[in-house]
């Protein structure tokens, strides 16, 4: 197994997700021997596109100049290495009920005409299919359930994305309520207990 780690949340030492995420890694990497390639999008964020990157995007790839080229190589390695991954492991936390930008970036950068999804006559024809991604979500409130359900933006938005590019697989492991006193001190626990449960 091919695993790639990817981590949104800038609180390295005391973001949830992050533990969370780090220690289904351990454990989905000591049952299936996994090599762990990991892409901190915290300490690495991947640049917004710009108008270099889309003037690339947008040219055919047999006129592409040496410029355009270079303007596209950060993004054909994030590519790279996320088409090289049989299991990709992310962890974020939930900002204004959405992801932070970074992951947001990440995610322009590897769902990509003619890397990750080709155009046919049919339509769009993802290039993604057979892998698994597990979201590990923390957020301050609750929104597998309740009034705020409503306000998740992050698992429609992603599920989307992904599934544009034929990855259906994809599972979300919540970290919720990290700013409620009933649970802010055993979600942690709780989701690492439900890992072991699970996968060991
Ligand atoms: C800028 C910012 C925006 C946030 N927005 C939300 C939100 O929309 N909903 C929510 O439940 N929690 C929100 N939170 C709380 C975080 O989701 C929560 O602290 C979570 O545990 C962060 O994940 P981490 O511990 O992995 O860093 C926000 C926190 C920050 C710093």
């Amino acid at each position: 197994m091919n695993l790639l780690s990817v981590d949104a949340s800038p609180r390295v030492g005391r973001s949830r997700s992050r533990h969370v995420a780090a220690h289904l890694v351990d454990v989905l990497a000591e049952r299936h021997g996994a090599k762990v390639t990991r892409r901190d999008l915290a300490q690495e964020p991947p640049p917004h596109l710009d108008a270099a990157f889309l003037d690339a995007y947008s040219t055919a790839p047999a006129d592409r100049t040496p410029q355009h080229h270079a303007a596209l190589t950060y993004s054909d390695m994030l590519v790279d290495e996320f088409l090289a991954a049989d299991t990709v492991v992310v962890s974020t936390p939930m900002w204004n009920f959405n992801v932070p930008s970074t992951l947001k970036s990440w995610i322009d950068h590897i769902v990509r005409l003619g890397r990750t999804v080709s155009v046919t006559d049919s339509g769009f024809e993802g290039l993604a299919s057979g892998k698994k991604m597990y979201v590990v979500l923390g957020s301050g409130d609750y929104y597998s359930h309740g009034p705020l359900a409503m306000y998740d933006a992050v698992t429609p938005s992603l599920r989307a994305a992904f599934s544009f590019i034929s990855l259906h697989d994809l599972e979300f492991l919540r970290v919720e309520g990290t700013n409620q006193p009933q649970t802010r001190d055993s979600v942690v626990a709780q989701a690492i207990a439900e890992i072991d449960r699970r996968f060991r």
